[in-house]
């Protein structure tokens, strides 16, 4: 007999920057309880689904989700109960429906995709399987290639460096246990030096280092260091990828990128990153430039995509019809999937999908507000992505999704497979 819903219940719980988030949890007949939070992005794509906040400002500046809770514990508890919740793509068309809107926005993107996430774990219950098997079946093995956010700009850190994030990729490792042993200790390196430099050495919002550092180059080759200092060859072990989060910095037309004042064109851009590339072992920018920037796109990827991966966040936000645009484009060669910028799983596995038909590669990605929620990781498993991004090696909200692909890789045991996506063919 199939498994039923009972009942779906939501609550306002915090996230990791300690603002209010929403929890759901799909009940079923059998009494197990499937159960997901939804992140919050602090650099959100223009286009991304609109999640429902009180603004109410005597509660959390605003900040309340009580009526995103309360939708979910009334027009979406009545909707689903009695469904099946196997029927992930069937249950996701009825919130899509009930909400009406183009962007989710009545019901609250935040109300659905936590709903949407929960309705796949009370799935994976009912079915007897793990998350990532449930979703992926017996092909998901492959661990994915973490990009870990060590230094921290940008919205995530009160703007000491203009450029977002400077993350390092451990490309060099044969497993996930040892990618993290690889970045954890680069991590604890980078922060000796930060120290002997003096400069601080608290965190941003996604876990990374937050000097006031003089220039990105400064960020650079302090990741060099540490990476040599922690043991490792830049670039055969180690490699760095970034995400400059480009739309935050521009407009009319030019990027500000510093404090300075210093303005460039989309060309003058793409002329720096070329020039990063070719000293330092960068093997993948994101968001490189702004959302509104198409045209800019288009130089950018005719230039870099054949030396580096070019990954669209804001500009595709996990849309299958935006992705499908700019493959038509030709823009960029890889897509950042994050579940709550599109609201549903089964979107989130279309968007995927999308991107796949076309070769672009996927990367799963988190959202500066997190939770211990690591729906994400089983996402990573499930899809083959081969690459996730979920920020640095300190902040439980951030280890927490490494951890649960420690347990899935000893799960899979030697089925596991970890990859370096960016092996050049037979070298
Ligand atoms: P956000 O940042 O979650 O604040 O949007 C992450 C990113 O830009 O990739
Ligand atoms: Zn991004």
């Amino acid at each position: 007999m199939a498994a039923k819903i009972k009942n779906v219940n939501a609550r306002e719980v915090l996230d990791s920057r300690g603002f209010p988030t929403v929890q759901a949890d799909v009940m079923l007949d059998s009494g197990s309880v499937g159960r997901a939070t939804a992140p919050a992005g602090a650099s959100t794509g223009k286009r991304e689904a609109s999640e429902l906040r009180d603004g109410d400002p005597k509660r959390y500046s605003g900040k309340g989700v009580l009526q995103a809770v309360h939708n979910v514990q009334t027009e979406i508890a009545r909707a689903l109960a009695g469904q099946d919740p196997t029927q992930q793509e069937k249950i996701d068309r009825t919130l899509i429906d009930l909400d009406g809107t183009g962007n989710k926005g009545r019901l609250g993107a935040n109300a659905i995709v936590a709903v949407s996430m929960a309705t796949a774990r009370a799935g994976a219950l009912a079915a007897g399987v793990p998350l990532y098997k449930y979703l992926g079946g017996n092909e998901a093995t492959l661990l994915p290639l973490p990009m870990m956010n060590v230094i921290n700009g940008g919205r995530h850190a009160d703007r000491a460096l203009v450029m977002q994030e400077f993350m390092i990729t451990p490309i060099g490792a044969s497993a996930m246990s040892q990618a993290l042993r690889m970045a954890s200790e680069t991590f604890h390196r980078l922060k000796t030096l930060l120290n002997q430099r003096g400069y601080p050495t608290s965190v941003g919002d996604e876990g990374g280092f937050a000097p006031s550092l003089s220039s990105p180059e400064n960020a650079l080759e302090l990741i060099i260091e540490a990476i040599e200092t922690a043991g490792y060859k830049p670039g055969r072990d180690i490699s760095i990828a970034l995400d400059p989060a480009a739309s935050e910095f521009y407009s009319e037309g030019k990027y500000e990128v510093d404090k300075n004042g210093t303005q460039k064109s989309s060309q003058a851009m793409t002329a720096l990153y070329s020039r990063w590339i070719r000293t330092y072992p960068i093997v993948s920018i994101e968001d490189g430039l702004s959302e509104d920037d198409w045209s800019g796109w288009e130089i950018l990827t005719e230039k870099l995509s054949d030396k580096i991966q070019i990954v669209g966040d804001d500009i595709f936000v996990t849309d299958p019809e935006l992705i499908r645009k700019g493959i038509e484009r030709r823009i960029a060669n890889a897509v950042l999937i994050k579940v709550n910028q599109i609201g549903t799983v089964s979107e989130t596995i279309k968007a995927i999908q999308t991107a796949r038909d076309a070769n672009y590669r996927v990367v799963i990605s988190h959202r500066s507000g997190e939770t211990e929620d690591t729906f994400i990781a089983d996402l990573a498993v499930a899809v083959n992505a081969g690459q996730i991004k979920t920020g640095s090696l300190c902040r439980s909200e951030r280890i927490a999704k490494y951890n649960r692909l420690l347990e899935i890789e000893e799960e899979l045991s030697t089925r596991a497979q970890f990859l370096n996506p960016f092996a050049k063919a037979g070298g």
